[in-house]
């Protein structure tokens, strides 16, 4: 297998989705048996869904703090950590994934693009997102202390944008390690293509002149724009996969 070199002139940014927490035993969201099968996205993922029907959207998100709680980070996340320790502030990891698994695992320079499941916030106020691991009795639907609006999951749902401040982390890191003078990495890993922004990123790096890397167990929407593609389970080709210079 081909190897990656972490020397001290490297910059990696990495992208994880759901495939690098399916080893650790939670669903992805497409595909045979995932999420999506089961539950449409504009039922349980959308602010119109959540306005019909907010009790299936708090049993649906209960359901996955519950799921979520249960497992362990697996040897990708593991991976991932080792990385960071040994590249510092020259390594980000940008996240898909809400479950929390990455920081589980030890990782600290993250950033969840699309929230985090043991987050909820007020859907009508100000308040700031709080910390959550409620799972809630089903046919319930929590309120807010402050002004008595429905609560919500703290989750970007369909059709609704990531978070500014999130996007410009990446972009700053992207231009600091592009324009370092040392070699910028971009690796993908467990995740389908097919969400943007996350499914662009590749692009905005290959512009910039990075390298980019995908490890995925089937052929991602977007595979034939990444220079180098490795075919497998997180979980086994991640840890091997760096040698750290
Ligand atoms: P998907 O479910 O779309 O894709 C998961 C990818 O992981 C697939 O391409 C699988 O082949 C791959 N995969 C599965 N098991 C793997 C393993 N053990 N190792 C490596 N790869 C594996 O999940 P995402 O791409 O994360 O958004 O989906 C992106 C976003 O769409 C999610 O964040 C979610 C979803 O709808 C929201 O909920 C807002």
């Amino acid at each position: 297998m081909e190897q990656l070199i972490l020397d001290s002139k490297t910059w990696l940014l990495v992208l994880t989705g759901a495939g690098v927490s399916a080893e650790s035993g939670v669903p992805t969201f497409r595909g045979m048996d995932g999420l999506w099968e089961n539950h449409p996205i504009e039922d349980v993922a959308s602010p119109q869904g959540f306005g019909k029907d907010p009790t299936l959207v708090w049993r649906f998100y209960s359901q996955r703090r519950a799921g979520a709680a249960a497992v362990h980070p697996n040897p990708g996340h593991d991976a991932l950590v080792a990385w960071e320790r040994h590249l510092g502030d020259r390594f980000l990891l940008a996240t898909q994934n809400v479950d929390g698994l990455h920081r589980r695992a030890g990782s600290n320079r993250v950033v969840e693009m699309h929230g985090n499941l043991f987050k909820t916030r007020c859907s009508m106020c100000k308040r700031a997102p709080f910390d959550d691991t409620t799972v809630y009795p089903v046919g319930t639907v929590p309120t807010c202390d402050a002004c008595g609006g429905r609560l919500r999951p703290h989750i970007v749902w369909f059709g609704e944008y990531l978070d500014p401040a999130d996007m410009q982390r990446i972009e700053d890191f992207a231009l600091r390690g592009s324009t370092s003078g040392g070699r910028f990495i971009f690796l993908a890993a467990g995740t389908s293509g097919l969400v943007y922004p996350a499914a662009g990123i590749v692009d905005h790096v290959r512009a910039a002149g990075g390298e980019t890397w995908l490890v995925n167990l089937d052929p991602a929407q977007n595979s034939n724009r990444f220079e180098n593609t490795i075919t497998g389970k997180s979980g086994e080709v991640l840890p091997k996969l760096a040698k750290l210079g």
